[in-house]
Order: C-alpha cells, then structure tokens, then sequence
C-alpha cells in the first residue's frame, strides 16, 4: 500500500498543499506549529474517515476557509494499491444550519465515483505513530476505546456502521430516558431504543472479543520481543453489558476460557437486552444508558501488574511501540499488503540502536512518513536515504537531505 500524491484544500493551516510521495522514506522538516503534523494527521483521515486528533472533525476545517458561505476542507491521496493506482477524496462540508453553528457533512470519493463512508472506510491502510500515543495506557477508558474503534474501523467497515448506529441510537435512547423522567410516560417506548442499542451493541462487542484477541498474539509477541522476553503483556478487555459481577466478566463471557467457544452475537444481544430491562427503572432515574460498549475497558497488564496504573514510563512506552508494530503487521495480515507509516517525532527520540530496531521491525523497505523538528537528529547516512520536504507556514518545498 503506498500514498504516491497528497492534496489539501482548506485543511488545519493549509489554504493548498500539493505533495508527492517516494515508495520508500519522506522526512517532513520544520519548526514547530508549522503544519507537519497536520500532513499526517490529514493522511490518517483517509484511512479512517476521522481526525485521529480532533475531538469534532470541523476543527480540521481552515479557520479561515470558515469565513466562506459553505465552507468545504478536502483530501485527496492518490493511492497505490495492488498494484493499481486509485484517487481516495474526502470532503468536509460544513452546511451553515439556522442556528449559525453548522452541521458537517462528510463525502467520500474513490476515482471520482461517490461512496458510502461505512463501504470506503478501510480502502486505505496506514498506522499513525504520535509520540502523545502513551496515553493510550495512561488516560481514560475512552482514549482506549478510541484506539481499539480506530484500529478496528479499517480492517471491518461494518464495525463502523454498527458504531455510528449504536451511537445515535444511544442518543436518541439518553433523551427520552430523561424525558421519561421528567415528565412521564409510556415506558414501552424505550423497547425500540433498547432493541436498537442491543443490535449494534452486539457487532460491536463480537468484533472487539474477536479482533481484541487476534490481535493481542502480534502485540504479545513485539512486546516479548523489545523485553527480551522478560515480560507478558495481556490485554483484557472488560465489556460492561453484564456488568455486576465486575470481576468475572471475563469469565462469564468466555474469553479467556475457552477461545473457540466466545459468546457469539446472539447470546451477547439477548443478555444485553435482558440486563437493559432489569436497569430500566434505574436508567430512568439517572437519565443515561449505564452498560454497553461506550462504557467498556481495556486495560493492559505486564506480568499481571496494570500498566495504566503501575507502568513505569519505559514500560509504557515499550508497549505503545509494540502496539504500533503489532498494529502494522496485523493490518498486513488482514489486507495483504503493508499500511503506509506515518512517525510523528518519533524516531527523533530513540538512540540509534532502537531506532533500527524500529525501523527494521516495521519493515521499512515500504513506505514510511516521518516528520522532525531537526535533520541533524538523523544521521545523514539515514537522511540521505529519504526525500525531504521542508514545511514552513503552511508551504512546503522539496528539499535535498544534506
Ligand atoms: N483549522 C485550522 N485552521 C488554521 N490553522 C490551524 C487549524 N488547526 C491548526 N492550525 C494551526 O496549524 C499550525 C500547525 O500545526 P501542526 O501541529 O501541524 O504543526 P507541527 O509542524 O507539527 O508543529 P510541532 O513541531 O510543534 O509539532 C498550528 O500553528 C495551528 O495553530
Ligand atoms: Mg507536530
């Protein structure tokens, strides 16, 4: 898989930006707050239809493009992918609405053909590296389910539906509980709302016990391996649907025990179902739907020690970078073709042994995307070997390495 052309309109800092790709190694050089960031960010947001930093997709939008009637941010990567070339779009539209705020409007393109994101989600693989990428571990559940939706969202682009479903559906169910309790009523009406979260909560929840436990093989063994074995990683991953019995969800799921007997969708869908009517009265008098996938975890354990709690720092950042090694092979196992990486600062910070061996394990005779604020961080053996594009305010410029 490679990006061969990059264009923008409108995005972050950038009015126009054309860029084209090597197959194998770009450095993106220049100061701080200049937009190299945003260039990966915008790479990214072809793979997963979403800024992996904005928390609202409009921030990505050009502040001043915002000043225009409709304004519109694009993307356009051209593509390289079995061997065929492709044009991937997107468009970010904000639809100015009534009340002045604006509702955004996403489109997706493949050769110029019109596409349903949940069918195009997927078309391109790339792995982000972003060396804030430790909070993975050490900020809440959500940064966790996060990195598991975004991971997932490109191997299966039904999980995406199923998400965007759940979610709106959880809206709509969060609303009328609160009306419910407010003002009374029928509460019958929450049987379609229940049946709606059930349904998706299910894929959902099948899909992380699933990917979450293939996965977990790559990590465990990039973790062994940059631990020189001395550490068993594990990821557990805690669904909340059944959630009394905090300690045993596990078990009651099955995961651990036995892994060619999980739960399967149905059996998830009807105790998730029977657990929404047995909180109903509760659910009503707090106003929110307390179990499901938006409240589920996955937590991290070192030789059975929590790293989000007890990691220290090297540990954490050992297996943030075992993530993204496992992350590359495992997109390659499912697509059959190795993502485009993108390494913001990353490498910058590894002493030269590391540095190999990173660049070695992500099988970096493909392509890969680097960004520093300094060339001199690189030996010039290395940058020698890498086109080079200067970014300053929102322009950029090729470069020779030296
Ligand atoms: N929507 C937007 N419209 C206009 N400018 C924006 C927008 N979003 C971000 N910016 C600006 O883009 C600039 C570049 O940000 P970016 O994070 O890409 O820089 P960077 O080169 O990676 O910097 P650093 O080396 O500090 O990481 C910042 O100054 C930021 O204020
Ligand atoms: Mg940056």
């Amino acid at each position: 898989m490679q990006i061969l052309s990059l264009s923008l309109s409108n995005y972050r800092i950038f009015k126009r930006l054309e860029m084209d790709f090597p197959q194998r190694l770009t450095l993106l050089v220049g100061n701080n707050a200049q937009g190299k960031t945003s260039i990966l960010e915008a790479i990214h947001f072809l793979s997963i239809f979403t800024s992996p930093l904005a928390s609202s997709d409009r921030e990505a939008i050009n502040l001043l493009a915002l000043k225009e009637e409709i304004p519109v941010g694009r993307i356009v990567g051209g593509i390289q992918k079995a061997g065929k070339k492709h044009t991937l779009e997107i468009r970010l539209i904000l639809n100015p609405a009534q009340n002045g705020s604006g509702r955004l409007r996403k489109e997706v393109l493949i050769d110029g053909v019109k596409k349903k994101l949940f069918d195009a989600v997927g078309f391109f693989n790339s792995v982000l590296f972003l060396p804030q990428m430790t909070r993975i571990l050490e900020d809440g559940p959500e940064e966790r389910r996060k990195y598991i939706d975004q991971l997932l969202s490109q191997a299966y682009p039904g999980y995406v539906r199923a998400l965007s479903d759940y979610q709106a559906a959880l809206s709509r169910r969060n609303a009328l509980l609160k009306l419910l309790f407010d003002k009374g009523g029928d509460e019958g009406q929450l049987a379609y709302w229940d049946e709606m979260i059930a349904t998706n909560g299910a894929t959902i929840i099948e899909a992380r016990i699933k990917s979450i436990s293939d996965f977990e093989e790559y990590f465990r063994e990039q973790f062994r391996r940059l631990t020189g074995s001395r550490e068993e990683i594990r990821l557990d991953y805690q669904p909340s649907y059944n959630g009394e019995n905090q300690a045993n969800r596990q078990l009651e799921l099955g995961i651990n025990q036995s892994a060619s007997n999980p739960f399967g969708y149905a059996e998830i869908r009807e105790n998730f179902l029977a657990r929404l009517k047995t909180l109903r009265r509760e659910e009503i008098r707090r106003g929110v739907t307390t179990i499901g996938p938006h409240r589920d975890e996955i937590r991290f354990f070192s030789n059975d020690i929590d790293l989000g709690v007890f990691g220290s720092r090297g540990q954490i950042r050992t297996a943030v970078m075992a993530l993204k090694i496992a992350e590359t092979q495992w997109l390659k196992d499912k697509s059959g073709e190795l993502p485009v990486l993108l390494l913001d600062e990353t490498l910058a910070e590894l002493d030269e042994l590391r540095r190999a061996d990173l660049l070695n394990s992500l099988g970096l005779d493909e392509q890969a995307i680097l960004t520093t604020t300094d060339l001199k961080l690189f030996s010039p053996d290395f940058a020698k070997t890498c086109q080079v594009w200067q970014v300053a305010e929102g322009r950029v410029e090729k470069s020779n390495s030296g």
